[in-house]
């Protein structure tokens, strides 16, 4: 049986894109029968999206904006994931908060990527946050998704430090890093198990 990957994006997808070359380079294929089934985006425009369809990965997007409301969204969302009957739903860069009935459908398959060191700093800002607070350090975590936002169990954290001089762009970057490190790590322990 294919354990199928499905991970959705809003923006770049440089997080989706470490994982789908983590997927190919540590042959999760042969070794665990897992793929990266799918990408899907809230908006058509993804660059993330285009790069998934150049590396031949199914690709689709719904914008939120067409549905009247967050839980028709999740709906329509829902039966294009479940199509591939994923054991695993990957949030990477998906700036959209999710109801609680999206939550309850893929518990125990859903995780996500946070830059920051949660508990600190849920939510939007995580960079220029943590430089207004004179953090030494920053970071980010992959936890599991539960109903409440940056919740959930953590699967695992990178720290880096937050430099003199830094601003959230430059922060974000080294951040950034990280998460291409942690993210396909977890994926990949989560899917060997599954
Ligand atoms: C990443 O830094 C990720 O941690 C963050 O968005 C960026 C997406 O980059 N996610 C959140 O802020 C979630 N609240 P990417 O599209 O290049 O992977």
């Amino acid at each position: 049986m294919n354990k199928n990957i499905v991970i959705l994006i809003s923006g770049g997808g440089s997080n989706m894109a470490a994982i789908v070359q983590a997927a190919q380079k540590g042959h999760w294929r042969e070794r665990f029968g897992a793929q990266v089934a799918a990408v899907i985006s809230n908006k058509a425009e993804a660059g993330g999206l285009a790069w998934a369809r150049e590396h031949h990965i199914p690709t689709a997007s719904f914008d939120h904006k067409a549905y009247p409301s967050r839980e028709d969204f999740d709906a329509a969302l829902m039966e294009e994931i479940d199509r591939f009957a994923p054991v695993l739903v990957v949030l990477a860069g998906f700036m959209r908060i999710l109801t609680p009935g999206f939550v309850a459908h893929y518990e125990g398959r859903l995780i996500n990527i946070h830059p920051s060191l949660l508990p600190a700093f849920a939510g939007l800002q995580t960079h220029q946050r943590a430089i207004d607070a004179g953090c030494r350090f920053a970071g980010c975590t992959v936890h599991r998704v539960t109903a409440e936002l940056d919740h959930g169990e953590y699967l695992d954290q990178a720290v880096v430090p937050v430099m003199p001089g830094d601003t959230a762009q430059t922060l974000a970057a080294r951040v950034l890093t990280q998460e291409h490190l942690i993210y396909p790590r977890v994926v990949e322990r989560l899917v060997a198990t599954a």
